[in-house]
This record gives structure tokens, sequence and C-alpha cells, in this order.
């Protein structure tokens, strides 16, 4: 309801302001664990994850929003981390590729690119794979089509995008091998 007292939508990323040059606590919630970690306010969340907290399954590859490969998800929304800034992505949940497995378990779409072969370097693999889980809840696989539009935001240079579409369509419909 949108009268008096209705609660604002909640921004899923914030701002947040640190004086030029100095380093700020900051809590980032990463894969349900909380890590408080010392940045300066110039350092992207990739950055955060790879090199403070070793989480290096998310991947640079262009670190200017172009390549899709350092996607991961923010309260369930795909973001670019290249392109978040650590301080900005406090209060929210972020998951990456690491937090998709239960255990041995790995998540239906890990599943699926390994049974389609949806990769061969693998350096655009984790950031496809977590777009795709996006994309699948978003509601955005419903065709070949619609997931080549909805993934194209991720560039694989080595054109495994057949069988990434292949992978997608089979976690989100089932089994189409
Ligand atoms: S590394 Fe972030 S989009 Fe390329
Ligand atoms: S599998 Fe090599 S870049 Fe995609």
């Amino acid at each position: 309801m949108a009268g008096a007292g209705a609660a604002e939508a909640t921004p899923v990323l914030r701002s947040f302001t640190v004086p030029a040059g100095a380093s700020t606590e900051v809590a980032l919630s990463v894969n349900g664990q909380r890590h408080v970690v010392a940045v300066e306010p110039r350092v992207t969340l990739l950055d955060a994850l790879r090199e403070r907290l070793r989480l290096t399954g998310t991947k640079k590859g262009c670190d200017r929003g172009e390549c899709g490969a350092c996607t991961v998800l923010v309260d369930g929304e795909r973001i670019k981390s290249c392109l978040t800034l650590a301080v900005m992505a406090q209060d929210v949940e972020v998951t990456t590729i690491e937090g998709l497995a239960r255990g041995e378990d790995l998540h239906p779409v890990q599943e699926a690119f390994i049974r389609h072969d949806a990769f061969q370097c693998g350096a655009c693999t984790p950031g496809q794979i977590m777009s795709a889980v996006a994309c699948i809840n978003e509601g955005h696989a419903g065709s070949d089509a619609q997931i080549r539009e909805w993934m194209s935001g991720n560039l694989c240079r080595c054109a495994a995008y057949q069988n990434i579409v292949a992978a997608v369509a089979d976690a989100a419909h089932g089994s189409r091998r």
C-alpha cells in the first residue's frame, strides 16, 4: 500500500560516505558468513572478495563492467562486483560461486553446466553460473532466445555459448540433453 507510513522500497545497495583516502571497516555477509575487512573506499567488492576474503572463484576479466566474469548475487540479484564498491555491499547478502553448493551437492545449475560441458577454459564460468541462477529465478529462461538475451551480459571468449544455453535450459526446465 502506498499510503502514509508505508515503508519506502529498500535499495539493494546503499550509498556510503567515507573520507577520501581513509580506510574503513566494512562488514560483508558472504555465503552466510560475516566478515569484517578494512578497505579504502575505492576498493571494489570484487577485489575485497578475491584479495581480502580469498574467495577467488569470482573472476576478474575486464574489471570495467563489460564481461560479466565477476558476477555475484546480492540479495539474490545479479550484479557485476567490479562495478560495486565494497562499502556499498554492507547490509546485504552476497552469494559467490563458492556459496552455491551444499556440501558435496552441487547446485542444479552447476550440475547442468557439467552435464553439457558448458565451459572450456572456465574463466567466464563462475560468472555465467551466477548469472544463470539469477536468470532462471527471474523467469527469464523460457526459451533459448530468452536465455541468450538475458545472459548476454556474460561474455565467453571460448564461445561455449551453445552449451551454456543448453545448460541453462536444462537447469530451468529439466533434462534436455
Ligand atoms: S570483470 Fe566485471 S564485468 Fe568484467
Ligand atoms: S569457457 Fe573460456 S571464456 Fe568462457
